[in-house]
């Protein structure tokens, strides 16, 4: 099972994250508390800059994963590359120091508005992912009169062997245009103009533990590229998207290293720089929720921990029955029992672990480990709960990234009829 981590350990009992004590955040920052940590971040960043130096690359963090200005800006200070999926992460990533020309633009539903944005600003490379985005972004740009630099998301029909919601590679996902079809779009894209094509890019999926679809998709690629080298048209690089696993539970993370000799390898000596999109692997381990046992409640032989977190502050339980370890923040000699880990939220999905044996009384500490990907993200006002404050630990200082959001401001915007 998933516990502590180098970042977020014990020390006689007590869980630290770096050298805070998490008693001491959930004291001074208050509960529900989203506390990542900054070594963290850089130390799974740096395992793709290390397994793939000496091969022309650009680290690409997915912003979706954790789009925290601080976390950004963490990155951006390593010189990491962004991909971004909508007019909103962009402006995240400029407000957060990040370079323009390291910004890869991914999403199936991009905006006539958002593309303007991208192309004004000068991204690196648009990921297209259909023939009426394509027409969209060529005239948009020949009426900016400028070129857009171009890549064409493959869907290469492969199975990620991961959560449905979470595969995105195959042919009934929405994603990318097919194999089929790649050749006579990219030889339309090579006569438009306003368009520079640059290179192909591919997304399977999410949480993938195994090096086996990255291979299948791979080989399908570098046919697919070899064929458009034979009609006369050369791309610069490859983009193999994101999707590396941690471990949650009892998965046995990605090795960034044999998953990177699987790419280069792949790649042979096509002279093709490699871009990743990677966002769980680096936001994932990087994050902890901390939540307060609100209530103990029994039902019968059932019994619940009621806490202070719910799905609204992280939904992947109730949206893909994601795993999670919960543990006590402090370990005591209470009795252990089996508990449902539930919020205050009015649904049945609302819960954070079930069936999870714990030493907790009411008014205890737990932590929800891994929640550094997909959790503040997706979080939401449902219930009229004000979003979770975010802390970073950084060295021997506790930053707040993200104050919390006060009740008031939820609806500010709202008026009522005269
Ligand atoms: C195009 C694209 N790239 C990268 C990612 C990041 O995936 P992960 O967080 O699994 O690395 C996603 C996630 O959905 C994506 O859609």
């Amino acid at each position: 099972m998933q516990s502590t981590t180098e970042h977020f350990h014990r020390r006689k009992g007590a869980l630290f994250a770096q050298s805070y004590a998490c008693s001491q955040l959930a004291e001074d920052f208050g509960t529900p508390l989203f506390v990542y940590s900054r070594e963290s971040l850089e130390s799974s960043w740096q395992q793709f800059a290390d397994a793939l130096e000496g091969h022309e690359h650009l680290i690409c963090y997915a912003v979706k994963a954790n789009s925290n200005l601080a976390v950004l800006d963490v990155l951006a200070r390593l010189g990491s590359g962004f991909d971004i999926v909508s007019g909103g992460e962009l402006k995240r990533v400029l407000a957060a120091g990040g370079d323009p020309d390291k910004i890869v633009f991914s999403g199936v539903g991009k905006t006539r508005q958002e593309l303007t944005e991208a192309l004004e600003v000068g991204i690196r490379c648009f990921n297209v992912e259909s023939e009426p985005e394509l027409d969209r972004l060529a005239e948009i740009a020949s009426a900016l009169n400028v070129v857009a630099p171009v890549s064409l998301r493959i869907n290469p029909d492969v199975d990620a062997q991961t959560h449905p919601y979470i595969s995105t590679g195959l042919k009934e996902n929405k994603f990318g245009v097919n194999m089929s079809d790649a050749v006579d779009i990219y030889k339309r894209a090579a006569q438009m103009p306003s368009l520079n094509v640059q290179g192909m890019d591919c997304h399977i999926g999410s949480q993938l533990t195994s090096i086996e679809p990255y291979k299948d998709a791979l080989a399908r690629l570098m046919s697919l590229i070899d064929q458009l080298d034979a009609e006369g048209i050369k791309l610069t690089h490859i983009d193999v998207g994101g999707g590396q696993g941690i471990c949650y539970e009892d998965e046995q993370p990605l090795d960034i290293k044999q998953w990177a000799v699987c790419v280069i390898d792949a790649v042979g000596d096509r002279k093709l720089e490699i871009l990743v999109e990677p966002g769980r692997f680096i936001a994932g381990p990087a994050g902890i929720l901390l939540t307060r046992v609100e209530y103990i409640k029994q039902n019968e032989d059932k019994h619940f921990a009621i806490v202070d977190a719910a799905m609204n502050d992280l939904i992947r339980p109730a949206l893909y029955s994601a795993w999670q370890a919960i543990e006590a923040v402090e370990l005591t000699d209470t009795p252990a029992k089996e508990y449902d880990v539930v919020g205050p939220v009015c649904e049945s999905a609302d819960f954070l672990g079930k069936n999870r044996v714990l030493a907790i009384e009411q008014g205890d500490l737990l932590a929800v480990m891994s929640a550094g990907a997909y959790g503040f993200v997706m979080s939401s006002n449902y219930n009229t709960r004000g979003r979770a404050a975010e802390v970073m630990v950084s060295g021997d200082d506790a930053y707040v990234v993200r104050e919390r959001e006060e009740v008031e401001s939820l609806f500010a915007g709202e008026s009522l009829l005269p």
